[in-house]
């Protein structure tokens, strides 16, 4: 396999990388070197050629046209019109060139099976490349430039040549045959806004990251001497946040939970890790200004004695302060605004440390493949100061928690990202072909009925790759990337079709095996007749309801957790009605509660899907396991409850044409079908 990458930015060399020489030499260059030492580690037959720019200026190095990072990786630097160093918003202009001479470069050494464009600037390079030689290309953003747009032009400053790097992401988005993006809310969230988004083109496969020092880290003298300047009890529980002081990382936050909580004054210290500084009014602008509240705040609450910001830390201190907070039975806590990813939570989870964290952003991914911590809404004080003190009391939960620390090390590992990264491109190289005429269709719903039993799924996969008339697909609570998410992580089967959100999206999956596309017809008639903000309005202030995390909010779906309580339902349909909002609420789990537009739902998504393959009721099957595929299993005849169902749901008159299977999961699926097909045979049989 031979992937070329294209990075035109920074100062990028094999060794000894020089971040933060210019301001665009950062981050990328160490993805890019660590994802292609890491694929080249698993496949010696493998080549990988980084070509980005060279330049003059910074010395020889940019300069030379052939870099060897290790056998088989290579860095190739191409000429561009312009011959010095240029930054990021000028690169626009040297596009043409840089793709002229890359073509060149593989005219002479060969034609890569697939381009890798990093950054908006590649992707205009990849996307003549592909015109031209029909080389395909994946696209990964690394930061997008509407999201900066936006954080520029919310700090009041100015943005320059944005309006070509959003342009040429939106080409990216029309010619990648997929991108490749790090979290939940990059996918999710931060693409949304453009104009051609489809959330199935893009695929989450978040970075590793090296670990291995915070799984070690050990205490130090310094850091212990360092923080008993501040504290009056050292050994109590640690607080700990590492951030910069900025308002986004919301550390005030922080203080005020401690601030205005005796009980978690009592019982542990706060140590906010924020930076260096030698005089806070030399910081940059909201660095300072940041400082300066944090230290107000703990004057107005008076908490000397109680919480510790260290003027100085040196980077292989970092290490010390999460293994101080560790032997002391502390906690991570990052209630950022938003957290784009989330490295830090990754490192204080290694550590050995439970995390609390902001549910904005990347967080969710990783609480939720790693089971390390409790996610908050970072804007209420009260929240953070619960999870604080629920794991804090709880020392079962504290032990759970910070013994997820290995599940982090293995889910953020380079090998097994480089491993589902050369799945990924042979899938686009070779498509396996999905059932374009089926003659059944099969849909179940994901949590504890397609998955939840390893050995199941295994089963699963080889009985479906037998069914050659059967298109597969998903009926799911979660969103596609969270659901995409947990098949992958399970190794399920990539199923054909999946209706998401409850029902309110829908996506098939395309020709290329691989990225999905959005159901535009399903969208229209779910879109009729949503009044979403609406019923948002109506339900302000209920008590006994509260919003799930942003990143569960999608455009037909609006979630809140229950309080469970028998009226609760009613509450909220008597709030919608008097406000004269139609839509459906769906109950699950005594905690979930939905509410989408009335066309919206599993079931009715399941029977568009069936009209799109122009099926016969008689030809489906849906599986289920618990209240939210209630309504699914009752409108379809061949409803199949799997064995380990919850919420009563073989007792429910509704469901009474179910067929309950002896096997859970994946097994009691497969044992369903096979019950169906029997008596659809026996009813053919001629009467004797
Ligand atoms: C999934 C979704 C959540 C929804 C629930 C029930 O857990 O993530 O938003 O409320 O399913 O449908
Ligand atoms: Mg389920």
């Amino acid at each position: 396999m031979f992937v070329l990458h294209i990075a035109l930015q920074g100062c990028l060399k094999g060794v000894d990388v020089e971040y933060g020489l210019t301001a665009d030499t950062g981050g990328h260059i160490r993805y890019l070197l660590d994802l292609t030492r890491a694929i080249a580690g698993r496949d010696a037959m493998s080549r990988a050629v980084i070509a980005t720019r060279c330049f003059d200026g910074f010395g020889k190095t940019y300069e030379t046209p052939r870099e060897t990072v290790m056998p088989g990786v290579e860095i190739v630097r191409i000429a561009s019109a312009d011959p010095h160093y240029l930054p990021k918003e000028a690169m626009h202009r040297e596009v043409e060139s840089f793709a002229e001479n890359l073509m060149a470069f593989i005219e002479a050494e060969g034609r890569p099976d697939l381009i890798h464009a990093h950054y908006a600037d590649a992707a205009r390079v990849a996307a003549i490349v592909k015109e031209r030689l029909g080389i395909p290309f994946f696209f990964t953003a690394h930061s997008l430039g509407r999201v900066k747009e936006e954080a520029l032009r919310a700090s009041g400053r100015e943005c320059h040549g944005m309006a070509e790097r959003i342009e040429a992401e939106e080409t990216a988005l029309r010619e990648a045959s997929l991108l490749i993006a790090s979290s939940r809310d990059e996918a999710e969230v931060q693409y949304a806004s453009y104009l051609g988004y489809d959330a199935g083109r893009i695929r989450i496969l978040p970075p590793g990251s090296d670990l291995e020092a915070y799984a070690n880290a050990e205490p130090s003298p310094s850091v212990d001497a360092e923080l008993a300047r501040f504290l009056l009890v050292p050994d109590k529980p640690v607080v700990l946040a590492i951030a910069r002081p900025v308002p986004r990382k919301n550390l005030a936050a922080l203080v005020k939970a401690f601030g205005e909580n005796p009980a978690l004054r009592k019982r542990a210290n706060l140590v906010i890790v924020a930076g260096n500084r030698a005089d806070i009014a030399d910081l940059d602008g909201d660095m300072a200004e940041t400082m300066r509240e944090l230290l107000l705040l703990i004057d107005r609450y008076d908490l000397y004695g109680t919480v510790a910001y260290p003027k100085h830390h040196d980077p292989q201190d970092v290490p010390a302060y999460y293994a101080y907070a560790r032997e002391r039975g502390g906690i991570f806590v990052n209630p950022a605004l938003n957290e784009p990813f989330g490295l830090t939570l990754l490192e204080a989870s290694a550590a050995g440390l439970p995390i609390v964290a902001t549910d904005s952003g990347g967080p969710n991914d990783i609480v939720e493949t790693c089971g390390n911590g409790l996610l908050v809404d970072p804007h209420d004080h009260s929240a953070i100061t619960e999870a604080i003190l629920r794991i804090l009391s709880d020392a079962h939960l504290r032990k759970r928690l910070s013994k997820s620390g290995a599940r982090v090390a293995a889910a953020y590992d380079w090998r097994r990202h480089a491993e589902r990264y050369d799945e990924l491109v042979r899938d686009v190289l070779s498509p396996a072909r999905s059932v374009a005429t089926p003659r059944r269709l099969l849909i179940s719903d994901i949590d504890n009925t397609l998955v939840g039993c390893l050995e199941g799924i295994r089963i699963f996969g080889d009985w479906r790759r037998k069914q050659d008339d059967l298109a597969f697909g998903v009926a799911t609570g979660r969103s596609f990337h969270s659901a995409m998410a947990i098949l992958e992580q399970e190794n399920a089967p990539r199923p054909q079709v999946m209706i998401t959100s409850v029902g309110s999206e829908v996506y098939h999956l395309d020709r290329s095996g691989v990225t999905y596309t959005a159901d535009d017809r399903w969208r229209a008639i779910v879109a009729r007749a949503w009044e979403r903000d609406r019923a948002q309005d109506a339900l302000e202030g209920l008590s006994c309801i509260r919003p799930q995390a942003p990143l569960e909010q999608r455009a037909f779906k609006l979630s809140y957790f229950s309080d469970g309580r028998p009226d609760t339902v009613r509450l909220v349909r008597e709030r919608l009605e008097r406000a004269g909002v139609r839509a459906s609420v769906i109950h699950s789990h005594g905690r979930y509660l939905d509410i989408l537009p009335l066309r919206a739902s599993k079931g009715t998504a399941v029977d568009h899907v069936r009209r799109h393959y122009g099926l016969a009721e008689s030809a489906v099957y849906v599986a289920g396991d618990s209240g939210n595929d209630i309504e699914m299993l009752r409108t379809i005849p061949q409803a199949i409850i799997v064995a380990n169902h919850s919420d009563g749901l073989p007792n429910l008159p509704d469901l009474k044409h179910s067929y309950v299977s002896r096997r859970t999961h994946a097994e009691g699926i497969i044992e369903g079908v096979r019950h169906f097909q029997a008596l659809a045979r026996n009813a053919c049989k001629p009467a004797s």
